[in-house]
């Protein structure tokens, strides 16, 4: 069914047909600073740095009616008034087409004969958004209108600005001059930062306060300034400062006109704020619009962010005979792991930008898909992150992007977080071969004075697990492994308290986790790789770790058909047969047989059985079977949730990509290629079922347990990207980086296909002919181009 849209692979879009898509169906703009949310009617907000505390436009989530607010217009054509993405007037459209591309949103209406066409995009090197709006007249007579802006702002810190509102309707400022509209709020005071809206015209009128612009009783569907035709040029004083321009614009049949509107932070040196007193400095306000103040311009930046997005998308693509592995893997797998890299689980339709920071799993874990495309950035991150770690090897969970320092908000002490920085690490190392990173300086928690090397990061990373074994010698899970639900030493019995922040009683605790066992013997045997590349003698202790954690899981962690899950507070098994509920779980299927743990004796092949026997279904693999029924208060959070959503037996894609590497380096390619295919929205037969967008990965698909199987929810910003990236990219296509080279080893059943990989100053050209005799074949590394035909 195509009933809201379709791809066009050649521009790199994915084209909304109908503005009234089941959820709103966004696109994220920006790369470095300024980024903004745009859903497919210009619903969204945009922020610097930091959704939560620079936050430029105010956004109300999960509101009635969903998705209001954002960057409106409105044109007022005799006595109608419509918005050329629908909402929020929602007058009917005669046509209506959304663009959601690489950085970019257009958005083009049609009604009575007038066509609006708006490119919304950020520009590389300004932090702002520009508007560009195409106004044409298609009908056959002269037309008179009326084009509205229209820009809600958020008083910056977007947590207090939805509670604290005694201050809040006390606070707000503009200034008014030229044909910018400028926020100012708490700009007399500690901030040296303000946000601006301009248009490249002078302006018939404006306002900047909501009242007078909307109504009191009003909605954004029906602004009483618009709908008289008129501006109230009002300048607000505290309540909710707005930003609207009007302009009157004549078109003759025929004609078109474009205008510009830039929507822009800046941030002032101290010393440099006023130009008289209260009288904000505006030079670098008007040095952006000068910037962007004509069309030319426009297009030129446009230009230069296709170019780009063409650059990073041109170092690894696929061509094969299956249209929808080569889109995901070729735009939108890469793109969606570029915008979950800048915004880890921070902003979305699903997260609130206030929430959540940085997470340091998280963020570890998204290197993993964009080591190839911006391994500079990648290497600060890393550098980051570690920076947020403690003496001991335990870490914050999360850091705020904008001070870099790490926080306690979503709870701490998570036993698998150290892994991650060495996943992330040797993913990056990999792909670049940059072994100097593991000699930068690093602080702990951030303190001058306490750097050591990152190596020596590492070290105490690996440390951390077997400093913290339990009675089986398996790993102590601590708050939780990557499942942050399983919160084995928690037992809340009080609804008012967070499963994450509450008190966790590990003094005493035997809960350990087959997850973690697994993540440690495969990343404990690339970390030994990593130390013998770089003569480290400490690889030799290494490895006999992650040799003993292998001979635990076996002895300790087998259930006999799969890898149990866990051990509880009590020493009693989780993800066991024994159990009434809960009897088998992914996480473990997936690391232990990525860790290949018990090959030899058929364990991975049974493990990798059971999974597909009870865990998968229609839409994917789920995360447990059968799910819980009831709270258990020995398990925390997992059993809070109805059965079949989130980490209660819900399609959680994060971890179904274990599952598929686990059955690619088991050699199952008909199973991994299943397993994928499931999971990933360009095969998504039934879009209004799916309901988030069918260009991006969830976190998580309502799954079999659920009352409504296969309804996607929390798109975007999740781990799956990543993680079904290197699914795709290595496990199935083959294409593995090494610290000296490329391995070739494919598993997929579609025949033969080509690659394009960009590998540090190498290009290789492949055809890869899978004549089924299987195999491997390694290219050292060696900088220019080459061309391979591969037969395996
Ligand atoms: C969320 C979190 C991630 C966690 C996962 C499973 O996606 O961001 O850190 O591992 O849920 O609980
Ligand atoms: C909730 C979510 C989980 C997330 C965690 C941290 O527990 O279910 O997915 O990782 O919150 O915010």
């Amino acid at each position: 069914m195509d009933n809201f849209g379709h791809f066009d692979d050649t521009s790199r879009e994915y084209v909304i047909t109908r503005p009234d898509t089941p959820w709103p169906w966004i696109n994220y703009m920006g790369t470095e600073d300024f980024f903004s949310l745009i859903s497919n009617t210009a619903g969204g907000y945009c922020f610097y740095k930091d959704a939560k505390f620079r936050r430029i436009l105010r956004y109300r989530y999960n509101g009635v009616p969903m998705d209001d607010g954002g960057r409106y217009y409105y044109i007022k054509d005799g006595s109608t008034v419509w918005s050329p993405g629908w909402k929020p007037c929602k007058t009917p459209l005669d046509s209506y087409e959304c663009r959601h591309g690489m950085g970019y949103t257009r958005i083009t209406g049609v009604k009575d004969g007038l066509k609006a066409d708006v490119l919304f995009f950020v520009p590389i090197g300004h932090p702002c958004e520009v508007h560009r709006v195409r106004l044409t007249n298609a009908g056959p007579a002269p037309k008179h209108i009326q084009l509205y802006s229209f820009a809600e702002w958020c008083l910056w810190n977007a947590s207090t600005d939805m509670e604290n509102f005694q201050r809040n309707l006390s606070t707000g400022e503009v200034e008014v001059e030229g044909d910018v509209l400028y926020h100012k709020t708490e700009y007399r005071e500690r901030r040296n930062h303000y946000a601006f809206f301009g248009v490249n015209r002078p302006f018939d009128g404006f306002d900047t306060d909501r009242e007078t612009f909307i109504g009191l009783y009003n909605g954004f569907d029906a602004p009483q300034q618009v709908l008289a035709g008129t501006s109230g040029n009002s300048v607000a004083h505290g309540w909710s400062p707005v930003a609207s321009h009007r302009l009157d614009v004549t078109l003759k049949p025929g004609e078109e006109k474009e205008f510009i509107f830039v929507l822009g932070y800046v941030e002032n040196p101290a010393d440099k704020k006023f130009v008289a007193p209260g009288v904000i400095n505006k030079e670098p306000a008007l040095g952006m619009m000068d910037a962007f103040a004509s069309v030319a311009q426009v297009e030129a930046a446009f230009a230069e962010l296709k170019t780009y997005w063409d650059g990073l998308l041109s170092r690894f693509c696929v061509q094969s005979s299956v249209p929808e592995l080569d889109r995901t893997v070729n735009i939108w797998n890469q793109y969606q792991c570029m915008i979950t890299f800048f915004f880890s689980r921070s902003a979305s339709f699903f997260e609130s930008g206030i929430g959540r920071g940085m997470g340091f799993r998280d963020s570890n874990q998204d290197l993993a898909g964009i080591v190839h495309l911006i391994p500079e950035r990648a290497r600060q991150r890393i550098l980051d992150i570690a920076a947020t770690q403690f003496p001991d090897g335990g870490c914050y969970h999360q850091y705020q992007p904008l001070t870099k320092r790490g926080n306690n908000d979503i709870g701490g002490g998570f036993n698998d977080d150290p892994l991650w920085l060495i996943f992330g690490t040797v993913a990056y190392i990999r792909e670049t071969g940059d072994f100097g990173i593991l000699q930068e300086p690093v602080p702990f928690d951030n303190k001058p004075g306490s750097e050591v090397s990152l190596l020596e990061h590492l070290k105490i990373s690996f440390k951390h697990v077997t400093d913290n074994l339990g009675p089986h010698g398996l790993p102590l899970i601590g708050r939780a492994d990557w499942n942050d639900c399983m919160n084995l030493n928690c037992f809340s019995d009080n609804p008012d308290e967070s499963f994450q922040t509450t008190e966790n009683k590990t003094e005493g605790s035997k809960a350990e986790s087959l997850m973690i066992a697994g993540l440690f013997v495969a990343e404990g045997r690339d970390f030994a790789e990593l130390l013998e590349r770089i003569s480290d003698k400490t690889a030799a202790d290494v490895k006999a770790a992650v040799a003993d954690m292998e001979s635990a899981v076996k002895a300790h962690g087998w259930d006999g058909e799969w890898f149990l899950r866990a051990y509880d507070y009590f020493g009693n098994k989780i993800g066991s047969h024994e159990c009434k509920e809960g009897k088998i779980f992914i996480e473990s299927q997936g690391w232990c047989t990525m860790a290949r743990i018990g090959a030899e004796e058929g364990l991975c092949d049974k493990a990798l059985d059971s999974a597909n026997k009870y865990l998968e279904c229609e839409h994917g693999l789920v995360l447990n079977n059968p799910a819980y029924t009831k709270y258990y208060i020995d398990y925390g959070e997992i059993s809070s949730y109805p059965e079949g959503y989130k980490e209660n037996a819900g399609i959680f894609c994060h971890n179904n990509p274990w599952v598929i590497i686990g059955e690619a380096m088991a050699g199952r390619a008909e199973d991994a290629w299943r397993h994928y295919q499931k999971i990933t929205p360009a095969f998504t037969k039934d879009q209004a079922l799916r309901k988030v967008e069918p260009y991006v990965f969830c976190q998580m698909v309502a799954g079999k347990d659920a009352v409504k199987p296969g309804e996607g929810k929390n798109s975007w910003l999740t781990g799956t990207a990543a993680w079904t990236w290197k699914a795709v990219s290595e496990a199935l296509l083959g294409i593995k980086p090494q610290f000296d080279g490329l391995l070739v080893e494919p598993c997929i059943p579609i025949g033969t296909y080509r690659i394009h990989r960009r590998f540090r100053e190498a290009e290789y050209e492949l055809v890869i002919h899978q004549t089924g005799k299987g195999g491997k074949v390694f290219i050292p590394y060696k900088p220019g181009k080459q061309e391979l035909e591969i037969n395996l």
